[in-house]
């Protein structure tokens, strides 16, 4: 299974590179203020599920641009292009994010960049790789001299004076915060110990599902922003190696509204 998700991973890839050169004669459409889709995203995603349902007809989808399809018991979950904004901005950080889940269990995750050619792979009780060489998140004692990734909010701006309040805590104690603009890829940055830690307020299912598995096998911890295991039904993450996660946990409790907690 982990190999079909390498293969549909990689064809999406190189429909999205392909694309890379012609973005100003896409079709472009909006699904809400600041979220754009292009026809590059639907044709990745066509894709993903065409390889996907040639090896397993019976499996169900959760992919961000077409749904839900057919059972849950085996439930694909895919971003086809993690990172849209840069993709159409010519920015070029992005990713092709594909997690299987089995009876609600986490246990194959693909996060491929198809710019630097860095695939990212874990499966359950497996570890985690990058280009087939183990990775790990980093062995930091805490947020002195970490280097943290995040998101910050862009469409929906009712989160958006908490999440200040957690950068500003943040930014004092740490080596510095980076918005590199594809939370699959930040997830598999922190999993392969680029960065320390990550957080992010409002993310999906498909643009984590697969990084909280890279995460978890790289040795890392993954939590909502109140240290409980909601970040699938949520989206609001924190990613890190055990130490800088629990001085993450720590720094950001003060910032919490009812609603983060
Ligand atoms: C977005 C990226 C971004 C994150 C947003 C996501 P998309 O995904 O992961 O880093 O901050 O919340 O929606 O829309 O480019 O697939
Ligand atoms: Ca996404
Ligand atoms: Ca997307």
């Amino acid at each position: 299974m982990l190999n079909i998700a390498i293969r549909a991973a990689r064809a999406a890839g190189t429909i999205i590179t392909r694309s890379v050169e012609q973005v100003d004669t896409l079709t472009i459409t909006s699904k809400a203020r600041n979220q754009f889709v292009s026809e590059v995203d639907e044709r990745a995603e066509g894709e993903i599920i065409a390889v996907i349902h040639k090896a397993y007809p019976d499996h169900g989808i959760l992919a961000e641009e077409s749904g839900t399809q057919g059972n849950d018991e085996y439930q694909w979950i895919i971003d086809p292009l993690d990172g849209t904004t840069n993709f159409l901005y010519g920015v070029p950080h992005f990713a092709i994010s594909i997690a299987l889940r089995h009876r609600g269990r986490l246990e194959h995750g693909v996060v491929y960049d198809p710019i630097r050619n860095e695939l990212f792979t874990a499966s359950r009780g497996a570890g985690a790789q990058l280009n087939s060489r183990r990775i790990r998140v980093t062995t930091r004692r805490g947020l002195d001299e970490a280097l943290l990734g995040t998101g910050m909010p862009y469409s929906d701006m009712v989160h958006l004076d908490a999440y200040l309040g957690m950068l500003k805590a943040l930014i004092p104690p740490t080596a510095g915060i980076r918005r590199p603009g594809s939370a699959s890829l930040d997830l598999a940055y922190v999993a392969a110990g680029r960065y320390d830690g990550f957080w992010e307020i409002g993310l999906n299912p498909w643009d984590i599902a697969a990084g909280v598995l890279l995460i978890q096998e790289a040795g890392g911890l993954v939590s909502d922003l109140a240290g409980n295991p909601r970040h699938m039904e949520t989206g609001h993450i924190v990613a890190a190696g055990p130490k800088v996660f629990k001085a993450m946990l720590q720094t950001l409790k003060p910032h919490l509204t009812d609603a983060l907690r």
